[in-house]
């Protein structure tokens, strides 16, 4: 490794940005665009009411459901750092594609409002978090307005996210008495104003019995202050990195995303602890972000971002090394060398060609079906990562075709929305008929809208009685052949041809694992 390298590492931040629908994660994502310089004008709220994209809106479906059904991706500078802003859908039934992000980033920010506190896609959204121990940062938003007491909110995050919080801002007041906040680790005052300039006026107070704190933001406040100061001092919790770093505790800030309040704040903070590009496991080693050797991770793919041009992008996370254009990598799963000529890197507001890149950053490729999402790319040593499994789908249906002669259409279509992990698709061993499996039922919503807009073909579905399903697999071939006749008209070949048991319940399915036990019912499903 060079030092070049290490230090492109160290300077570099990805993360996700996650929220139950409404909490303000678009809006705080288009600040902190604005805060990197990355674009000029400030306006989610804006695009949303001149009916304009906003920024990391690419599906119309989006627009209008009101909720992010793809994830995107951003780029900017802020001072010596390059963050990797990875956007996730926050509706539940997209858990799969948020899941997917978070494999590829390194750190999360948690958005909350403040007059809701946790809500159910908050927890859903944690619990992904959860599963990979992934670092939290919270942002209490839309203190402008009135909403639970701060300290509630506090142990509303902790008993349904468990995980420990720690303010290292504190709010004055909120709604129409809402002042400003209190840094508690650096001992300065943001006083609020509700507009939309860049830097909030701030004054250092270290000590917080000083009369300048009651000039300040008045007596009562002052006094309220030092109240509630005082009880999260006696509450104990102090940041701990290591523990942040973990997963177990979340460093907490307050603020006014539409107001740009709180947000330099944040990200002074975020990319001072947030961490720089972790190491990642493959099947025979564990790879350093900082080898010299490129290798990266597709974990997700796109179809038709540009409908203008028809165009299905592979979003790599680049795990190790440094990328240069035209080099030649090894597609692992095809056994073959490619050549990565005109790789994106997502800025906020365009795609631009990229030169170079490190670990951390996410490029995007274009792909024509050879590329599948956990594909791994590296320059000579065969490599697998691990992490990015399919979850069995718990909703099913079966697609009936509207116009007979689109039956090509369809058949390319259902393949590339399943190629993309926008839903599963099953062939029976016993009929031509194609179902569905997906892990919210909105999935399937997108997959009409979008076969009928993408693909111009008209379809809908049919019910049908499934419940669950499990990729299966025998040490002993007999015993799986034995298995596929008497489970025939229960079994079907998967998009990559694996083999998968759909159950009418669970209960059937437990009845027959016990009957078959021989047989491995996987729920999780990793590309081999
Ligand atoms: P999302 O991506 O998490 O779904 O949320 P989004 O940013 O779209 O924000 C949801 C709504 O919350 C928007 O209002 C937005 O203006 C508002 N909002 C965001 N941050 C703040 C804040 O700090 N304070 C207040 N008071 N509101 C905030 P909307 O209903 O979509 O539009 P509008 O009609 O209110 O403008």
């Amino acid at each position: 490794m060079s030092i070049e390298q290490i230090k492109e590492v160290s300077r570099r931040r990805t993360f996700g940005i996650i929220s139950h629908p409404d909490a303000g994660k678009t809006t705080l994502t288009e600040k902190l665009l604005l805060f990197g310089g990355a674009i000029k004008m400030a306006g989610a709220v804006k695009s949303r009411k001149t009916k304009k994209h906003a920024t990391s809106d690419w599906m119309a479906m989006e627009q209008e459901r009101g909720i992010s059904v793809t994830s995107s991706v951003m780029k900017f500078l802020y001072k010596d750092y390059e963050i990797n802003l990875l956007d996730t859908p926050g509706h539940q039934d997209f858990s799969e594609d948020t899941y997917r992000v978070l494999t590829a980033v390194d750190s999360a920010l948690l958005v909350i409002d403040s007059a809701k506190g946790v809500e159910t896609q908050t927890e859903k959204l944690m619990e992904v978090c959860r599963m990979r121990d992934t670092p939290i940062i919270t942002f209490i938003n839309k203190l402008d307005r009135e909403g639970l007491d701060p300290l509630d909110i506090l142990a509303d995050i902790e008993e349904h996210l468990k995980i420990v919080c720690v303010p290292l801002t504190w709010p004055i007041g909120m709604g129409k008495s809402f002042q400003g906040t209190y840094n508690i680790y650096t001992g300065s005052l943001c006083i609020f104003s509700a507009n939309e300039g860049k830097q909030a006026e701030s004054l250092i107070i270290t000590d917080l019995n000083s009369i300048k704190l009651d000039e300040a933001i008045g007596k009562d406040e002052a006094a309220a202050l030092r109240d509630d100061l005082a009880l999260l001092e006696g509450a104990g919790s102090v940041f701990d990195k290591e523990a942040y770093l973990q997963g177990k505790q979340t460093p907490v800030f307050f603020g006014s995303a539409v107001n740009n309040f709180g947000v330099q704040e944040l990200l002074d903070t975020f990319v001072e602890i947030a961490p720089a590009p972790k190491n990642r496991m493959s099947t025979t080693r564990e790879v350093l972000a900082t080898e010299t050797e490129f290798s990266a991770v597709a974990f997700k793919i796109q179809a038709n971002m540009d409908p203008a041009h028809r165009d299905r992008i592979a979003f790599l996370r680049i795990c190790s090394g440094k990328f240069t254009r035209g080099m030649k990598v090894k597609h692992h799963r095809m056994g073959k060398e490619i050549t990565i000529a005109n790789a994106t890197i997502f800025m906020a507001q365009d795609r631009s060609g990229v030169e170079e890149a490190y670990a951390g950053d996410i490029i995007g490729v274009h792909n024509h079906g050879t590329i599948r999402i956990g594909d791994t790319f590296s320059e000579k040593e065969v490599l697998k990562f691990t992490g990015i499994p399919s979850f069995a789908p718990e909703y099913f249906r079966k697609v009936i075709l509207k116009d007979p002669l689109k039956t090509k259409a369809l058949a390319k279509g259902l393949e590339q929305l399943a190629e993309e992990g926008a839903v599963q698709l099953f062939r029976p061993l016993s009929n031509a008929d194609y179902l569905l499996g997906a892990v919210g039922v909105l999935q399937f919503d997108v997959i009409i809208s979008r076969l009928q807009n993408e693909y111009n073909v008209r379809a809908l579905y049919d019910p049908v009685n499934f419940a669950t399903a499990r990729w299966i697999s025998a040490e002993d071939k007999k015993t799986l052949e034995e298995f596929k006749k008497t489970a025939y008209y229960n079994l079907a070949l998967d998009a990559d041809d694996n083999l998968t048991y759909l159950a009418v319940s669970s209960w059937k399915l437990q009845d027959v694992q016990e009957q078959n036990p021989e047989i491995v019912f996987s729920k999780t499903r990793e590309q081999d």
